[in-house]
Order: structure tokens, then C-alpha cells, then sequence
């Protein structure tokens, strides 16, 4: 499903060069449930943003669902973004002014589905994580691990081939951290590919497979 060959990234400081990621090769499998870990600063954002079709290496070959995707345009990247990846962040990236219900329905609302339609998705993934006493709340009225999980609903209810989270875990007091990759567990059970970015080794541990990168490298590979 991904396919990273010799992926490199390097941004430009002034006059320094970063070199967020150095000659990355990595795959991952349809199913797979994957984690990376690194401590900070070791590029770990920049490659589930390249991942994610976010951001563009400068080197490299990126296949997703095999096709290589840089010679996309921006528009037709947006599009891949909203038919197959979900997006799940650290600071949850709720729109505060829109209901849970509001903010799971909006990516179908961008894919233009008829209303009736995205009735019936949103009350699937509003299921999925347990959220059905709190659909006319507002982002404010909620605890953060209930905030993740309107999150990971808006992400699941397109039914993307991939998931991806970037440190899904990192605002939240450990048994709540818990119940969320609880979840995460749940829908990779279900079929769905997750790729988890953590600093954290007891989540990380969590998945089937922990890559680790250090300074743009992707330095060991572990199989559980
Ligand atoms: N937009 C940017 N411009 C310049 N340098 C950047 C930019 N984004 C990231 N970097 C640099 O690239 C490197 C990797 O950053 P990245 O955000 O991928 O790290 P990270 O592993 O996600 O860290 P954290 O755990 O703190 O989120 C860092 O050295 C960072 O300073
Ligand atoms: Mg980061």
C-alpha cells in the first residue's frame, strides 16, 4: 500500500539545509498496523505528511496503492486525500463552531454524497467509537479523549484504505491514551491499515510492527 523508495526531504533554514528525512525506504502492507517512533525532531511529522500527500519529498519514489504519486497535481493529491486517508492528529483539529455530528459529516460533504447518505456514515463511525450520547455537542463540551475520538470518527467515516495518526495520543493522560488505541486496534482488526506516529514506547509497542527513525533515518525495524 505504501511504497517509500530513497525518500528524502530537506528544507531550507536560512542557509542551513534540514534533512527531515534521509533516503527513507519503508513499505507498508494492506492490514498492517504499524507504528514509528523517534524522539523529537527526527522526522517523524514530515514523513506522515509526505505519507499523508501533505507534502512533496524533493528525492525519492513515493507509491501509494500503487501509483506514483508525485507527478499529481495539487488538486488531484486533495482528491487521494479524501478517498483514501484518514487523518488523525495530535490537537484533534476540530472545528469549534460545528456540532460532532458537523464535523464527522464534513468529509462527505466534500466528497458531495447526498444527505441521506452521510446520515447513515455518521452514525456508523459515531458508533464505531462509542460517541452516540454526544453527537450535538460541541468540540468545548467534550474531555480530550472524547475530542480524539470525534477525530478518529471524521476520519473513518470516509472508509479510507489508511489511517493515519501523528502522536493521536500525545494530549491525553495515559488510560485515556488507552481506550484510543484501543480503538485504533479495534478498526486494524476490522481491515483498516493504521500508521501511528508516537514518541511513546508503550504505545508504539501496541502495534504489529514498530519502525524506528532517528535524524531522517529509519535506523531498525521490529517485527512483534
Ligand atoms: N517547515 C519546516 N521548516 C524547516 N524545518 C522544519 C520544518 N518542519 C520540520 N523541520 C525540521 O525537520 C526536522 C524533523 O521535523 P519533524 O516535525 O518531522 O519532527 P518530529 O519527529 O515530528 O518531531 P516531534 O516529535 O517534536 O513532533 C526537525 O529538525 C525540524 O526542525
Ligand atoms: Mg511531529
Amino acid at each position: 500500500m505504501i511504497d517509500l523508495k530513497d525518500i528524502t526531504r530537506v528544507y531550507l533554514v536560512g542557509e542551513e539545509e534540514v534533512c527531515a528525512l534521509d533516503h527513507v525506504t519503508m513499505h507498508v502492507y494492506p492490514g498492517e498496523f504499524v507504528s514509528v517512533i523517534g524522539p523529537s525532531g527526527s522526522g517523524k511529522s514530515t514523513l506522515m505528511n509526505v505519507i499523508g500527500c501533505l507534502d512533496k519529498a524533493d528525492a525519492g519514489n513515493y507509491m501509494l496503492d500503487g501509483i506514483p504519486i508525485e507527478y499529481y497535481t495539487e488538486n488531484k493529491l486533495a482528491e487521494v486525500r479524501n478517498q483514501k486517508i484518514g487523518f488523525v492528529f495530535q490537537n484533534f483539529n476540530l472545528i469549534s463552531n460545528m456540532t460532532v455530528e458537523e464535523n464527522i459529516e464534513l468529509p462527505l460533504i466534500y466528497r458531495g454524497m447526498k444527505r441521506s447518505e452521510r446520515v447513515e456514515k455518521v452514525k456508523e463511525a459515531v458508533a464505531a467509537v462509542g460517541l452516540q450520547s454526544r453527537v450535538h455537542h460541541l468540540p468545548t463540551e467534550l474531555s480530550g479523549g472524547q475530542q480524539q475520538r470525534v477525530a478518529i470518527a471524521r476520519a473513518i467515516v470516509t472508509k479510507p484504505s489508511l489511517i493515519l495518526a501523528d502522536e493521536p495520543t500525545g494530549n491525553l493522560d495515559s488510560h485515556t491514551s488507552r481506550d484510543i488505541i484501543e480503538i485504533f486496534k479495534k478498526l486494524n482488526a476490522l481491515g483498516n491499515t493504521i500508521l501511528l506516529i508516537t514518541h511513546d514506547p508503550d504505545v508504539a509497542a501496541e502495534a504489529k510492527r514498530v519502525v524506528r527513525i532517528k535524524d531522517g533515518k529509519i535506523s531498525e525495524v521490529t517485527k512483534q
